[in-house]
């Protein structure tokens, strides 16, 4: 079979490497990929927001799957456009993706099916949304509307920082129109972590736990980012809590899709806030997380490009989900100045000769291809991913191998899945 991947990140890399294991696999293209991806699949210098190129090179090719990775072109209609043109793709549609690309559209869902949430207001006008602030209490939290690369949002600790904020994205339009309406939500406290749910239209699959680190620096300091780092499974998600998130989320999520008549799927996922085991919605995505996706697929047994394939032809319940039972965990490498302004153009010298073991893996982000040499060309760079019997265990083996390569121009966390540890408490 030819598949098709979409994307550039270490999502995609991992969703192209765990397909690649698959007996059903003839031939992997990825648009636009990267310099890790383009060892196992073949690049396609098509932008992900360029839907008719994508859907022009795959009926041209005789594409029997794509697998859309990120957000935007799922924003954009991609699966409507595929699916038009009978072509097999995975992901929600347009009208489904709203739950990501429109926080206000995702709230009002919420509000309507009775999911638990932080308590919100939307506002278009400048002066309606600042009256607001005042008279609310902090912290309190400001998201533009629309799509913003992770960063349309702010927990606000100040009313000036409020001010500041509410002012840049609804009258300075740093997020240009993503930024014309806006919801200002109350303050959720607790932990994060992420929750993944499979669904073919039908019926749904849950995956095992993981958690993210969302912020640049140990102790979760410093600016938010795409995320610096995830483990899997998360202990924060023990089974009561893995219960109430089923209980009041996940099957009220999915009867109100049923009962409003729209059609998921794809993948869904759930950013959680959990309070002493209680769980409330921070955000839905309509697509895999990134880091996220590199340790869960690290874990998989079974055939992970049957999981997308059957999910796709409305068949999910024929499949067989295996984890392995150890831990996977994946940190992030991102260039110096990551993410205000990451600084791009030198070289990682020695990836080549780096020998792995199978429980090992570097998934690769912003890199691309300069002859041989691999250079950094984003944010995030590399992914460094291993699995071991224990959390513990596996966080050494993954720093292990970070101290294989050549890290002068790029920056790490050292704790990741270390909050784990704590949770059970070694
Ligand atoms: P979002 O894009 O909605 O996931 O927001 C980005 C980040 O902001 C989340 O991962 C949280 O760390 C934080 N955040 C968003 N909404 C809230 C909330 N209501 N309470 C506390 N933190 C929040
Ligand atoms: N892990 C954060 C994200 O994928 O949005």
């Amino acid at each position: 079979m030819k598949v098709l991947v979409i994307g550039s990140g270490g999502r995609e890399h991992a969703i192209c490497w765990g397909i690649s294991n698959s007996k059903k696999i003839d031939k992997i293209y990825c648009a636009p990929g990267n310099a890790g991806i383009s060892n196992i699949a073949e690049i396609v210098n098509i932008k992900t927001d360029n839907l008719e190129g994508l859907v022009n090179f795959a009926k041209k090719e005789n594409i029997d799957f794509t697998i859309v990775g990120p957000e935007q072109p799922l924003s954009l209609g991609i699966v409507d456009l595929f699916r038009e043109n009978n072509l097999l793709v995975f992901g929600p549609s347009k009208y489904a993706s709203q739950l990501e690309s429109s926080k206000e559209f995702s709230k009002l869902f919420m509000k309507r099916n009775n999911i638990p949430t932080a308590t919100f207001e939307s506002f278009t006008n400048y002066e309606s949304a600042r009256n607001y602030l005042d008279n609310s209490s902090i912290p309190i939290v400001i998201k533009a509307d629309g799509l913003a690369s992770g960063k349309g949002v702010k927990v606000c600790f100040s009313k000036d920082e409020a001010f500041s904020f509410l002012k840049e994205v609804m009258q300075d339009k740093v997020f240009s129109t993503s930024g014309d309406k806006v919801v200002i939500e109350s303050f959720l406290k607790g932990e994060e972590a992420s929750f993944f749910v499979f669904s073919d239209g039908k019926n749904i699959l849950t995956l095992d736990s993981s958690q993210d680190h969302k912020r640049l620096m140990d102790g979760d300091k410093g600016p938010n980012t795409g995320g610096m780092g995830a483990y899997s499974p998360a202990p924060i998600i023990d089974q009561i809590t893995r219960q109430n998130i089923l209980n009041e989320i996940v099957y009220p999520v999915f009867e109100g899709f049923k009962k409003e008549n729209f059609e998921y799927t794809g993948i869904l996922y759930i950013g959680l806030m959990i309070d002493n085991k209680k769980p409330s919605v921070v955000e839905f995505n309509c697509r895999f997380g990134d880091p996220e996706t590199q340790p869960l697929l690290f874990r998989i047994n079974s055939d992970i490009f049957d999981l997308f394939y059957f999910t796709a032809l409305n068949k999910i319940n024929d499949y067989q989900l295996e984890w392995k039972s150890k831990t996977a965990v994946s940190v992030v490498l991102a260039s110096k100045g990551y993410p205000a302004s990451p600084i791009t153009g030198d070289e990682i010298r020695n990836l080549k000769e780096i020998d792995l073991s199978t429980d090992e893996y570097i998934f690769h982000a912003g890199t691309k291809l300069d002859g041989n040499k691999i250079i950094i060309s984003g944010g995030r760079v590399l992914n460094v991913t291993a699995l071991g019997d224990t959390l513990e265990a596996a966080i050494n083996k993954t720093y292990e191998c970070i101290n294989k390569i050549e890290t002068k121009n790029l920056q790490y966390r050292n704790d990741i899945g270390v909050k784990g540890l704590l949770k059970k408490g070694k």
